[in-house]
């Protein structure tokens, strides 16, 4: 294992020094990445003082350095975790060999395409959030979601590093095309729908995190289980950066629940917005909506291409090696739901396409923990609400439910009656609006916006009213 040369132009745990025709082809695509930045990164704060985290190695006990930083010179660095020696291939019909330390031939193509799927989440999500640094509820939170842009902007790096040491030409111009693509752009979108929907404000913001970083993990820890290793290592380090990005979102709705609790109590009223507080409903109906699109990114109940991957030893299950199966699953099963007529039926389906299914459910489970929490603060404050995820076919636009109209508490409902609840169900325009007008600026350390608690701690032991973004 080569040491990380923190002072290299590309901080890196590959001995990328000793491979000059690869350490060339990222030095010439480091100035478009970090043109890239400027023009759609974050917007404004480029030459301000943030207090960052940075990825200095894999080391479970210090892998990383706070300190300040300008986001421009942030060290997007090439991390990759540890090899397991001896490992080898955990599922699928290889399951038992070696693990490949090379992109087997016959699987070039798809796997090309699912490290390029996720690596474009990754530049997609700093375009969707960027104009949020102009209305941060705190300086606080202003840090963190700079410190989650910087580190999708290396997921991005870790993503572009393997296509460019592993696929030649053509990963080469993937990694040019990650760099074109635009959330939301017309002609040139970003490749999965929920990520070219905008992030307008910081609900959204806290929401994304949660609900959308969670598949990102979902999804990571699939590819942590491939038998291409260094897909495998570089996903097993990702994920280490990315529990906090899911902090972010948890930690955030947990902060505005609270304080619409306390505005609540201190009011005597659920009318909360007078007073400048998100009304819990409209906290659930964001909820609805980021759930929903989120559980679209999974991708449709039955495919034929997920047990593909699985049988070609690309892409395993959430914790693959806990299962207590043949890890091939040709004559398992398993149970998907989708709608019937006027009901909401659940078959056994053959277990290899219904792996999508699977991992969703996963999810699933993992969503419904941090809700579980919300719903302590909501209890706590002796208030009688209680936040839900909504059923999985509801206001989906993939899947066995695509096109059926799905209640929250998932009943199949007529247009009608779907059309007649929307507005309860989704946040309206007229919510947007209100969500937007709260969004003015706190930039004070140790001050908060008044639709959101402080946090109980600060990053890395420092104090809540540290100055985590220094005033320009
Ligand atoms: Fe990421
Ligand atoms: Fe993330």
């Amino acid at each position: 294992m080569a040491a990380v040369d923190y002072q290299d132009r590309i901080p890196n745990n590959v001995d990328l020094a000793s491979n000059r025709r690869l350490l060339r082809a990222l030095e010439e695509w480091q100035p478009r990445f970090l043109r890239w930045w400027a023009d759609v990164g974050p917007q404004g704060f480029q030459a301000r003082d943030v207090y960052l985290r940075t990825a200095v190695s894999v080391d479970a006990a210090g892998w990383a350095h706070f300190g300040y930083v300008r986001m421009p010179d942030y060290r997007w660095g090439i991390f990759l975790a540890e090899p397991e020696p001896g490992r080898t291939i955990g599922f699928g019909s290889y399951r038992g060999q070696p693990a490949w330390t090379e992109v087997p031939g016959e699987h070039r193509g798809t796997l090309r395409r699912l490290i390029v799927t996720q690596g474009d989440t990754e530049p997609a999500s700093v375009e969707q959030q960027r104009h949020l640094g102009r209305t941060c509820p705190s300086l606080y939170d202003l840090r963190n979601l700079f410190q989650v842009n910087v580190e999708e902007g290396r997921h991005l790096w870790a993503m572009v590093y393997l296509l460019h040491a592993y696929f030649g030409r053509d990963g080469r111009e993937e990694a040019e095309a990650l760099l074109q693509r635009r959330s939301g752009d017309h002609d040139r979108p970003r490749i999965l729908g929920a990520f070219n929907e905008p992030t307008p404000d910081w609900l959204s913001f806290f929401m994304f995190t949660y609900f959308t970083d969670r598949d990102g993990k979902y999804q990571l820890a699939c590819l942590a289980e491939s038998g291409f290793d260094p897909l495998s290592r570089t996903c097993r380090f990702m994920l280490t950066e990315e529990a906090h990005h899911m902090f972010v979102g948890e930690a955030g709705i947990g902060r505005i629940v609270r304080r619409t609790c306390e505005v609540m109590r201190e009011h005597r009223t659920d009318d909360v917005r007078r007073y400048g507080a998100i009304d819990l409903s409209t906290v659930q109906k964001y909820l609805n909506f980021h759930y929903s699109l989120s559980l679209d990114l999974f991708g449709g109940e039955i495919s034929t291409n997920a047990g593909n991957f699985y049988t070609a030893g690309l892409k395993g299950r959430f914790e693959e090696t806990k299962h207590p199966d043949d890890h091939v699953l040709r004559d398992a099963t398993y149970p998907v739901t989708a709608p019937d007529g006027d009901r909401i039926v659940t078959r056994l389906e053959p277990a290899l396409p219904a792996l999508n299914e699977r991992l969703r459910d996963d999810y699933i489970a993992d969503c419904q923990r941090g809700v579980d929490r919300w719903n302590q603060v909501i209890q706590r404050a002796g208030v009688d609400f209680r936040l839900r995820l909504p059923h999985r076919g509801f206001h989906r636009t993939i899947g066995n439910f695509a096109g059926a109209r799905i209640s929250p508490d998932g009943r199949v409902i007529s247009a009608a009656e779907w059309e007649a609840h929307r507005t309860e169900w989704l946040p309206t325009d007229a919510d947007r609006a209100f969500v937007q007008s709260l969004m003015t600026p706190v930039v004070a350390p140790g001050r908060f916006a008044g639709w959101i608690a402080p946090p109980s701690r600060g990053i890395n032991g420092q104090p809540v009213d540290f100055e985590y973004v220094r005033a320009g």
